[in-house]
């Protein structure tokens, strides 16, 4: 038989967790770094290095057992990945687009360099915001985001013109001002591409925002647009990461405008949240997906099976420690719904600690399936 492949994993949170759970252990064996035992990916992996995801001599020992890397977050040492790439290991996607992405203000620089239809922006320092160009920017609102270091939502802040102008801006140092894009309906389209450049995108998503936590809480397939609005997100979305030139799995989070128009809001190089719903609603799944991709197999098939749509279970408000979920056994029977709970210990507001994948014949029928489980699964303390 052959030599197994040697996967290393950089993150062991519920992402890492859910491409384990999609392994092929006849081809490869997995190692995983993360700074905590306690974490998602620990008891599927086959070996574990404790370290932190920013210390360059963990991830070179990570590096030393594996054939290949690839990561699960983006909040790592990205120039120890530059380094070993350059000394010849071998890393998807390629960690450059990695660096590029850590900075919001690169990568909207990137769409604008590749024509890539995105949002007008300007990048400057916080300090310095009142001598922006207040005129380029006609609506009320304007989004500001800090360039780095920003994850669900945090680091993202809707504020109004007046302030801005008056010099009151949420953040210090280098930010990214944007457009404000009113009425959006966000989409999202996930895109893999081989270690040979084949590429190939899976139907688009529809996701619906909590206004709180600013987290996604819904998030269904297909997304209720038409056939023109759909090919053209996926063609733009195949369009900007094949400018990447690297192998790998990405999700493009698109804005589609009141005026019709498609722009690219980032790019999440890595399986994401909006791809959950594949695991049971697709024919391949982003994980088995990512695992082809590593182990330099063909794409599979994208091609929804069923309407589908995934909430996410997070730790409710003003309450922190061990959970369980309320009513287990009457949701364990129900046949159109797959509860993936990621194994955390601790509930924390608005932690993300588990899924929910609803699937039904009819779009109809899905809708009310998935508002049904919203409202009534709760988890609680135990
Ligand atoms: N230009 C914009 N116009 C309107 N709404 C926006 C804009 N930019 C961001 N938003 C809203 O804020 C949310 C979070 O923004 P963004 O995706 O840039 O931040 P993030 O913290 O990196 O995201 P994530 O939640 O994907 O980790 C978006 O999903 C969208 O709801
Ligand atoms: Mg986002």
């Amino acid at each position: 038989m052959n030599q197994k492949l040697r996967v290393g994993i950089i993150g062991g949170g519920q992402l890492g967790m859910m491409l384990l759970q999609e392994a092929d252990l006849n081809a490869a064996t997995y190692t995983v770094l993360e700074a905590s035992e306690d974490c998602p990916s620990k008891p599927y992996c086959q070996n574990f290095i404790k370290g932190s995801l920013n210390d360059a001599q963990a991830i070179r020992n990570l590096a030393a057992v594996s054939d290949v890397i690839t990561w699960e977050i983006e909040h790592i040492d990205v120039d120890t990945l530059v380094e070993l790439e350059k000394e010849g290991k071998t890393i998807i996607p390629k960690p450059l687009i990695l660096k590029m992405i850590q900075d919001k203000g690169a990568q909207k620089t990137f769409f604008t360099e590749n024509n890539i239809p995105t949002a007008a922006f300007d990048l400057i320092d916080a300090a310095d915001i009142q001598s922006l160009d207040f005129s380029r920017y006609p609506q009320e609102k304007i989004v500001v985001k800090t360039r780095t270091g920003g994850y669900d939502g945090k680091g993202v802040s809707i504020c109004l013109k007046q302030d801005l102008q008056q010099g009151n801006v949420p953040f210090e140092g280098p930010i990214l001002v944007e457009e404000f894009v009113e009425d959006v309906l966000e989409l999202a389209v996930i895109v893999a591409v081989d270690q040979n450049g084949n590429h190939t995108s899976f139907p688009s998503i529809e996701m619906y925002f909590n206004e709180k936590s600013n987290l996604v809480e819904f998030l269904f397939s297909p997304a209720k647009v038409n056939e023109t609005v759909e090919a053209k997100s996926r063609e733009i979305a195949e369009q900007v990461i094949t400018a990447f030139q690297t192998p790998g799995l990405f999700a493009v989070e698109l804005f589609l405008t009141h005026e019709g128009q498609i722009l690219v809001n980032e790019i999440a190089p890595r399986p994401h949240n909006s791809g959950h719903h594949t695991i049971e609603g697709c024919v391949t799944s982003q994980f088995a997906q990512l695992n082809r991709i590593l182990l330099n197999k063909p794409l599979g098939d994208t091609s929804l099976k069923q309407p589908s749509a995934m909430i996410n279970l997070v730790g409710p408000e003003n309450f922190v420690g061990t959970y369980e979920l309320d009513n287990l056994n009457y949701w364990n029977n129900q046949k159109d719904v797959f509860i993936h709970m990621y194994g955390k210990t601790e509930s924390r507001p608005n932690r993300k600690l588990g899924h929910v994948t609803v699937i039904a014949d009819n779009f109809e029928k899905l809708l009310e399936r998935a508002e049904f489980v919203k409202e009534e699964m709760k988890v609680i303390p135990s």
